[in-house]
Order: structure tokens, then C-alpha cells, then sequence
């Protein structure tokens, strides 16, 4: 396997994982992903802390592609949604990377193949679950619909998305993907990607960007119960995650860029949650942050609340090996739920 690279040092919170050599290829993505589904929030550290990576080799060009197409070959069976296996299968036409530094704040950071497409959160084949949830929801695209990510985190799933032939638009409020993704807005494939930067809704100026008329609003271990609206308090203030706007303004902004018909789809996959006597863990409360009363207040139709979804994504995580090489204990470790509301279509 081609991509060679010590495991990233993303905070002092990372001490106690060890010997996770997080960088060994596309197959390490899960172990990747398994950690941070431990150390929760990647963005909510320091910004120095948390880009810091020493590296050993830069992926080359196409070998990350190559490992995601396998991936890719690999969760096809678990996929059901027609759309969604052609989704996964742009995997593997992903454009090739070359590494480079860039400079995020102070610290000079390598982007390669592997950190580009999978370095931050894991295998872009991690969306594949919500996807096809949303799928067999009603959501099947044809060319030029539109969809919205909610804390995008790394750009290859919406790459994917643009190379179906969608309009597909990212929003993240992390200071090094502007940096990392520059020039990465415009045409992609038969579709577009627009990646915005900042708060999202509190900046009136990213809502202006985005825009409205979408088919799909997307959240993926963006909007947990537990980042949103914590039981307790979190161990630090980098473990929650700011909205700026109240929950009903939230929905109402959802609401107003759908499309009638259009879904809402929050997904997350969570460690287990901390026992009461435990330090609190804000990304294991998977749940959705809003009540069922909250998304009908604003008008969504609730199809689906609150699902426990633990057996598919631990199915998912296995066809990725997350129990890979002293990985995760599937049955123990992950743990996942969603919800699906849908802005009711127009009465003719
Ligand atoms: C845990 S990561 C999930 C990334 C990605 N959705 C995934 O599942 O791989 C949460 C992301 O939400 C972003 N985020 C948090 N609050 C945000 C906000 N108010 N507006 C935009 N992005 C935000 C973070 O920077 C981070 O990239």
C-alpha cells in the first residue's frame, strides 16, 4: 500500500491512543475514523494542536483513489439504492492529488492524496449509509439537483456528488479547508461543488451563498443531541458545536432552502455514551438535536426519528475495517442513529 504516513498528533487528548499508525493507506482511514469517533471533534481543537502531522511518505497520486475504488467494490453489496452504488463508484474516478504544503495559521501542514480525500474524517464511503437512507426516502436525483452539506469536513463525498451530476454545496466552519481546498470551488465532473466557509447559519452572508432550492440538506456527525444541547457539561468548550441561531431558526433555515419534497437527513455514527460517573462525551450522543416537535413546528413532515442504526453502520464498518488490526469491537464501539424530515411537497 502506497501511502506511508505517522499517525497525526491531533491534540493532547490523542496521547492515550498509542501505536494507531493512522496513515498506512485507505484501509487505515478506518482506523482514522475509529479514533476519531473516540476523540470526537477534530475541528474543535486547537487550531496548531490539531493539524500538527509529522510525515513519512506523501501518498502518491492515485494510490488513495485506488483504495477508495476498492472500498468502494467492497460496500456495493451493502448499499441498496441504485443511485447511491453509482455514488460510491465515483470513488474510484476521483481526480489525483499531488502532495504540497500549505501553510494553516502558523503550522505548515502536508496535504497528500490520503489527507485530501480521507485525512480529516475518514473514507468518503462513510456517506454511503445516509445516502442511501435518503434514498429510499424519495431522494433520486437527476442531473443538476442540488444538495447541502452541513460540516462537510473533507471534500470527496461532495465530489462524488458533483461527479453524479449534482449541484452540490459544502459549508464548514474550519479555518484549514479553505486553505486546503482553494480553487476547489466550480465544475467537477457533470456537476459543481461550492464550498463556504464560516458558521453556518449565524453568517448571513454564507445563507446568501447557499441559496435555496435544494433537494437534500445533509448532516453527518454535524448535528448530534450531544454537540448541540449537551446532558452535561462538556469536558471542554471545543467539544460542542455553535450554531449561533436558536433550534427554531435552524429548522426554519433548512426549512426555507428545501425544495417541497426536499429531505432533510441528519446520520451519525457515535462511540459508546459515557457512564454517569465518566467525564462526558459529547459526540456519543447521537440523537437528533431537535424533537419531532421541533421539526413539525417548522413545517418538515417527520419520516423517520431517531432510528438506531447501529447493525448497518457496524456492517458498514466492518466492509471498511474499522475491526481491522486491534480496530473497533463493532458490537461494543459504534453505535449510530438518523432522522429524515421532509418539507411537504407542494399541494398543486
Ligand atoms: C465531526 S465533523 C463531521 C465532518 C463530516 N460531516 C463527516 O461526517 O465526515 C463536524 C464538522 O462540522 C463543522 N462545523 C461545526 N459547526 C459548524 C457550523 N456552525 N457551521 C459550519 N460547519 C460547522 C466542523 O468544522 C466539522 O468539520
Amino acid at each position: 500500500m502506497g501511502v506511508t504516513r505517522k499517525p497525526m498528533r491531533e491534540s493532547a487528548e490523542a496521547d492515550w491512543r498509542g501505536g494507531c499508525d493512522a496513515g498506512r493507506g485507505i484501509g487505515a482511514v478506518g482506523r482514522r475514523f475509529f479514533w476519531l469517533l473516540f476523540l470526537g471533534l477534530c475541528f474543535a481543537r486547537g487550531p496548531a494542536e490539531a493539524r500538527a502531522q509529522e510525515t513519512e511518505t506523501a501518498a502518491a497520486p492515485g494510490s488513495v483513489i485506488a483504495e477508495l475504488a476498492k472500498e468502494a467494490a467492497k460496500v456495493q453489496p451493502f448499499l441498496q439504492g441504485k443511485w447511491t452504488k453509482q455514488w460510491a463508484e465515483q470513488a474510484g474516478k476521483l481526480e489525483p492529488v499531488r502532495p504540497r504544503r500549505i501553510m494553516s495559521g502558523q503550522r505548515e501542514v502536508l496535504v497528500d492524496e490520503s489527507f485530501f480525500y480521507a485525512g480529516r474524517y475518514g473514507s468518503p464511503l462513510t456517506y454511503g449509509r445516509v445516502l442511501d437512507l435518503a434514498e429510499k426516502h424519495g431522494f433520486s436525483p437527476s442531473a443538476g439537483a442540488r444538495v447541502f452539506d452541513f460540516g462537510y469536513g473533507s471534500i470527496g463525498h461532495l465530489r462524488m456528488l458533483a461527479q453524479s451530476g449534482l449541484q452540490v454545496t459544502g459549508v464548514d466552519v474550519d479555518e484549514l479547508l479553505p486553505v486546503m481546498y482553494e480553487k476547489c470551488s466550480g465544475p467537477c465532473g457533470s456537476g459543481s461543488v461550492l464550498l463556504l466557509n464560516g458558521r453556518f447559519p449565524a453568517e448571513e452572508e454564507l445563507v446568501q451563498k447557499a441559496g435555496t432550492g435544494y433537494d437534500l440538506f445533509l448532516s453527518k456527525n454535524t448535528l448530534k443531541r450531544g454537540y448541540i444541547h449537551p446532558a452535561r457539561e462538556p469536558a471542554s468548550p471545543r467539544h460542542v458545536i455553535r450554531l449561533g441561531v436558536s433550534d427554531e431558526k435552524y429548522l426554519q433555515q433548512v426549512f426555507d432552502m428545501l425544495k417541497p419534497g426536499g429531505l432533510f437527513c441528519i446520520y451519525n455514527f457515535c462511540p459508546a455514551k459515557a457512564a454517569d460517573d465518566k467525564p462526558y462525551i459529547t459526540w456519543a450522543d447521537g440523537e437528533s438535536p431537535f424533537s419531532k416537535e421541533q421539526f413539525e413546528a417548522a413545517g418538515f413532515e417527520v419520516l423517520e426519528f431517531d432510528v438506531v442504526d447501529d447493525q448497518p453502520a457496524r456492517e458498514l464498518g466492518h466492509l471498511l475495517g474499522w475491526d481491522a488490526e486491534g480496530g473497533m469491537q463493532l458490537q461494543t464501539d459504534l453505535f449510530a442513529w438518523y432522522s429524515i424530515a421532509r418539507k411537504r411537497p407542494s399541494v398543486p
